[in-house]
């Protein structure tokens, strides 16, 4: 089709928003000879129309009423940044019935109606783009959709909460408790004033059910994920996990098993010579493993207006070629079926335990017959340091059972020389 200029319609102009509004408009003469058309912001939906909006000159653009872009049939992509669940929902199904393009940074929506939103595109013969919704900046939709497509991908493991990664830097390195941390964070701009989902992890199982989705071909609902967020790791932990070798990282992760797909997201040691272990900060990043490509990392700015600016508006390129082409875009994510997930109980993994007991001979020999009863063996244990008889002692065992492993926990909290169990972490090697 020669078209000479391709009218997108924004709903919401907040951070994001306002990135792809002047990438669009700074890099326009670009993005015009790479494409071959004008891309030309048609209008703005916005929530509050008083708001002063400096970066916006021609104030006719903006407006308070979501049909206004919708119900235009001028418009050819729509794209949502505005968040929230079911008014997004509502406004992309709407904007896919009338035939638009959609493109999105919204991880929550696409994590738990992605697959909805994606039958409905479909059916129109459009398609949804949503690059953005995982890691920002970091292309990570586009590479295991296309160049990674060809591989059987084993294991995906993810920094991709900048929030998480920010506050355990802080901890690590300036020796900061979590509350301090998040504070700071808070006052960085790089943590909500709520940060629940952040620090509870919810954020990065959102962003784990989309990438695995795609990693695995499997579609993933959020019950499936196993999440635990920062909230109980303490300086102590990041501490004696250093002194072990190892760094604090809230990890997403993927694996694909003979028996199944595990997922999950929680406070995970890894070695400190991991790749992973260097990611500091707000910055996110996924190591992922094909069986063809080997080992791949990709790094960079997990969020922000220009660096996920930059994600939204290469996705409108993407879109802006398929209208321009008149390409039926095959919809990969239709061909998933779904796939069996591991319990918790069933899966391994190395432990890191941190308690405290009495102060008194023959308590390490019935810590180690607590486990080895379960069947679980030790790799280290080491006493910390004894105040008032009551030892601190810290253990990180071999790669065992989760419920095994929880068997050995629960008798241990029954010991009387136990006096508290005061973490417990998984160790990925
Ligand atoms: N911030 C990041 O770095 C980042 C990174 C990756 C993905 N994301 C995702 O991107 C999306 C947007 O995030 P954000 O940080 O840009 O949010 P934000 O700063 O809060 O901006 C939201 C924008 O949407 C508008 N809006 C909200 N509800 C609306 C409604 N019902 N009708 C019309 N306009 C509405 C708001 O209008 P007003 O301006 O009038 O309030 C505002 O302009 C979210 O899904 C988020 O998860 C964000």
């Amino acid at each position: 089709m020669k078209k000479e200029t391709i009218k997108i319609g924004l709903l919401g102009l907040g951070t994001v928003g306002s990135g792809v509004y002047q990438i669009l408009t700074q890099n326009s003469k670009d993005i015009e000879r790479k494409l071959g058309a004008k891309i030309e912001i048609k209008r703005i939906a916005v929530r509050n129309l008083a708001k002063p909006r400096a970066l916006v000159t021609d104030q006719k653009l903006l407006t308070d009423n979501l049909d206004h872009v919708l119900l235009d049939p001028e418009i050819d992509i729509v794209v949502e940044t505005m968040g929230g669940l079911e008014e997004a929902r509502w406004a992309i199904a709407s904007a896919l019935e009338r035939g638009k393009f959609v493109v999105t940074a919204n991880k929550d929506l696409m994590a738990q109606y992605g697959i909805e939103l994606l039958k409905i595109a479909k059916e129109q013969e459009r398609n949804i783009y949503y690059e953005a919704s995982v890691g920002g900046g970091i292309p990570i939709i586009r590479p295991l959709k296309n160049c990674l497509a060809a591989n059987r991908i084993v294991k995906i493991m993810g920094i991709i909460n900048g929030t998480t990664n920010y506050i355990l830097t802080k901890m690590s390195c300036e020796n900061m408790e979590f509350e301090a941390a998040l504070a700071e964070a808070q006052a960085k701009g790089f943590a909500e004033a709520n940060p629940a989902s952040d620090i509870e992890g919810w954020d990065a199982a959102y962003k784990l059910n989309i990438m695995a989705s795609l990693a695995f071909s499997s579609r993933i609902k959020m019950d499936d994920i196993h999440v635990e967020g920062i909230t109980e790791v303490k300086l102590r932990d990041i501490r004696y996990a250093q002194e072990l070798g190892y760094a604090i990282k809230l990890l997403a992760i993927g694996e694909e098993k003979q028996n199944g797909l595990s997922l999950r997201v929680h406070p995970t040691l890894i070695p400190q010579s991991h790749p992973l272990a260097a990611v500091k900060n707000e910055f996110n990043a996924v190591f992922l493993e094909g069986d063809a490509v080997g080992e791949v990392m990709l790094y960079g700015r997990g969020a922000g207006a220009l660096p996920t600016g930059s994600a939204v508006c290469g996705d409108i390129m993407e879109a802006a070629r398929a209208i321009k082409k008149e390409v039926q875009n095959g919809i990969l994510e239709a061909t998933f079926t779904e796939k069996p997930i591991i319990s918790l109980a069933a899966q391994s993994s190395r432990f890191y335990v941190r308690l405290k007991a009495k102060d008194e001979p023959g308590v390490f020999a019935q810590l180690a017959a607590a486990f080895g009863n379960a069947d679980v063996s030790l790799d280290r244990i080491i006493q910390k340091r004894s105040v008032e008889k009551t030892a601190e002692i810290v253990l990180v065992t071999h790669d065992v059972k989760e419920g095994n492993f929880m068997q050995a926990i629960s008798s241990l909290r029954a010991m009387e020389a136990i006096r508290s169990i005061n973490s417990i972490l998984r160790v990925v090697e």
